[in-house]
């Protein structure tokens, strides 16, 4: 058997594999957030519809929360399958390509819809691919939604935060947007966030109204500024390896899970920007700023100047691609 396997690429060895052996796949999923986020709603109802329609065949095992991986380990697991599916944050890809940038860069989407005009042009579509050549597949994107700022003091103009530390995901365009406000930047992992806000280790973070509310920062933060200065959304990703070694209509029926799954979420991902929102401010343990016009316009003024030192990076055409999607 050793003979006959040797000189086998590991997809044909996983084919076989999988044809001589009865037992079903196993799909690990693996993500950071809480179960009650959008992509934690997603990765349920992707488990819930392959249990339905690959029963024996496939089985999906999520693990949120970071429990087996955080995110800037669980490309690497994928790659060396460990995990199957994965869904980090545009945010995190910079190591596998860096045209993903784009997505980072402050004030670029007037809104979600926009974003998603973006994401589904063939300039966002083409940016999906741009981790194959590092043994990625980019199976879709998936909404979280815009992100907001919370720190110790209150932020309504750009002066505010100088001085500040700020928690940022591990992308160069985010650092170099607190930079433009005079803040300094730490890239932390999402697991440390709670703690270090906790503890004043540092004094702010940008995120999501619901990963805000999953996981608590709004109760260790006492002002949160409506900024919906940037966006969080994630790529759906695998390994070439497995995905390419699978059998062709468990590959085409995961795909449609994954795809319905998505639009899922996406759905969750809208209704939670606003009812998560709702929800901090009912609290009443943190103060939500709304910024007047001329406020914003500070924000826009001081941050969108990085765009300059990335558009050769992420590409020309798509920076153009993605100012037009906010067209409708
Ligand atoms: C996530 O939404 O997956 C995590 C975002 C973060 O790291 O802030």
């Amino acid at each position: 058997m050793k003979k006959i396997l040797f000189g086998l690429t590991s997809a044909a060895i996983l084919t076989l594999s999988l044809a001589v052996q009865a037992s079903p796949i196993k799909l690990k999923f693996s993500h950071v957030v809480a179960e009650n986020t959008p992509k934690g709603q997603m990765a349920n109802k992707f488990k819930a519809l392959v249990d339905e329609r690959l029963k024996g065949k496939v089985e999906v095992e999520i693990y949120p929360n970071g429990q087996l991986f955080g995110d800037n380990k669980v490309l690497e697991a994928l790659l060396l399958g460990d995990v199957q599916l994965a869904s980090p944050s545009l945010s995190k890809f910079k190591k596998y390509t860096k045209k993903l940038q784009i997505f980072d860069l402050p004030f670029l989407f007037n809104d979600m819809a926009a974003a998603e005009r973006f994401q589904q042009s063939p300039e966002g579509q083409a940016l999906l691919k741009t981790v194959e050549k590092k043994g990625l597949i980019g199976l879709g994107y998936m909404h979280n939604g815009m992100k907001q700022l919370s720190a110790s003091k209150p932020l309504h103009v750009p002066a505010d935060a100088k001085g500040l530390k700020f928690r940022i995901m591990s992308s160069d365009v985010l650092a170099k947007q607190f930079e433009a406000v005079g803040a300094t930047p730490l890239k932390k992992p999402y697991s440390e966030v709670f703690t270090l806000l906790q503890t004043k280790a540092i004094d702010g973070q940008e995120n999501t109204w619901s990963n805000i509310r999953s996981k608590k920062f709004y109760e260790v933060q006492p002002y949160i500024t409506s900024s919906d200065h940037g966006l969080l959304d994630y790529m759906v990703v695998t390994s070439a390896e497995f995905w390419n070694g699978l059998p062709d209509d468990v590959r085409t029926e995961l795909k449609k899970a994954l795809d319905e799954a998505v639009a899922f979420g996406n759905k969750v991902a809208a209704e939670k920007a606003m009812s998560d929102k709702q929800a901090i401010i009912d609290s009443k343990r943190t103060t939500v700023i709304e910024l007047k016009p001329e406020e914003r316009a500070k924000w826009v003024a001081a941050m969108k100047p990085v765009w300059d030192d990335f558009k050769d990076i992420v590409g020309e055409d798509n920076l153009k691609a993605a100012i037009d999607a906010n067209k409708e």
